[in-house]
């Protein structure tokens, strides 16, 4: 039986009349930006992570350009962020007229460490942007610990728990992407920012509508960034849903577990309790592991072989010393299937597959 490597669809189904009376009762009620749904949306989600503000805007990457421009990042500043992530965390920092500086991660975990994020600091550095991989939740006490700014990029990790609390209310911001297949997804484009900080917050929402308070003084050269009304209104429908899909993620990997596949792959190393927005295993040979997959209709990916740092519009920011870890894994790194509702006898499965394929132990 094929294996898809995400199920956004199945638990949605039991939503689908609750979202569809939400979308009439949008459409009746005229109300298409900022309206009562994103407001309410942005409380329920502030409650949630367990931040002060929660701000939608348009998109996960939006989000990470407006928070940096809101904590004050501008020309002349450095950010520093991993390369091995999806490439919109270091491409929101130019935007802002700002450098990346690439840092390293740890294979074991994909995240950001202390250490990594030591070597990467100078006198220029005005922020960190610390990327939850994968659901994975990086260690953003440790890295406040050196003394700079960190802002989360939770696009990735809605639905993780770390000791300390979610993503989204561990450093002074956090951004987030409701993209479609995201553990939180919209039917759309959609992203907030989350923080305590009331003057990140307030310019986070003028940032996001033209640098204008009212829209008839504009105090910022802005931007036109809103969670639209009707993909705020699909999101509250879900939120209470999100835990309950995180705990089925949890379990998924523990099927994996209970199916012997660390012995066939390296398995993620799991910081916290997260939510596996994708499950990733390592092996020296993913690509060889990968054909066996496709040959027996098993979804996998690997989405960052190319790690940022060496993408074409990012060589003016490569650094000189290649980032041993992060080239470990961008090399090895493979998706396998993941969802809410990915079953005892799916993990079974795929383990089977990677077992027949006999490449081996991972190292
Ligand atoms: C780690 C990470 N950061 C940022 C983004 C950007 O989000 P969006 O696609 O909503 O702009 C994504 C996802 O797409 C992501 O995975």
């Amino acid at each position: 039986m094929p294996v898809p490597l995400f199920d956004t669809r199945t638990p949605l189904e039991p939503l689908r009349g609750a979202i569809d009376a939400k979308i009439r009762e949008v459409v009746d009620g005229s109300r298409f930006i900022l309206g009562p749904e994103v407001g309410a949306f942005e409380r329920e989600f502030a409650a949630y992570v367990g931040a002060r503000h929660a701000i939608g805007v348009a998109n996960g990457t939006d989000a990470i350009t407006l928070a940096l421009r809101a904590m004050g990042v501008g020309p002349g500043d450095e950010v520093v962020v991993p390369s091995f992530t999806f490439y919109a965390s270091a491409e929101a920092i130019p935007l802002t007229g700002a450098r990346p500086v690439f840092c390293d991660v740890d294979p074991d975990t994909f995240c950001v460490t202390a250490d990594s994020v030591r070597a990467a600091l100078t006198p220029s550095t005005k922020a960190v942007i610390v990327v939850h991989l994968f659901g994975n939740v990086a260690p953003v006490a440790e890295i406040e610990a050196l003394g700079v700014p960190v802002l989360e990029d939770a696009a990735q990790a809605a639905g993780s728990n770390g000791t300390a609390g979610r993503p989204g209310a561990l450093g002074t911001a956090a951004t987030f992407s409701f993209f479609p297949s995201k553990n939180l997804g919209a039917f759309g484009d959609g992203g907030a920012v989350t923080t305590r900080d009331d003057g990140i917050a307030e310019r986070v929402r003028m940032l996001r509508f033209h640098g204008s308070r009212d829209k008839q003084t504009f105090e910022l050269v802005g931007h036109n960034s809103r969670l639209d009304e009707l993909q705020a209104a699909i999101l509250r429908v879900q939120l209470p849903h999100l835990d309950g899909w995180a705990a089925g993620r949890r379990q998924a990997a523990a099927h994996y577990e209970a199916a012997g596949l660390g012995e066939l792959v390296d398995l993620p190393h799991a910081l916290g309790a997260p939510a596996w927005h994708l499950y990733v295993v390592r092996h020296e040979r993913a690509d060889e592991l990968a054909a066996a997959l496709k040959a027996a209709g098993v979804g996998h990916k690997a989405y960052y072989r190319v790690p940022t740092h060496a993408q074409p519009a990012m060589r003016e920011y490569a650094p000189a010393d290649g980032l041993p870890g992060t080239q470990v894994a961008a090399r090895t790194h493979l998706a396998i299937p993941m969802s809410p509702v990915l079953s005892r006898g799916q993990a079974a499965e795929v383990a089977a597959v990677v077992r027949d394929a006999g490449l081996g132990r991972p190292h």
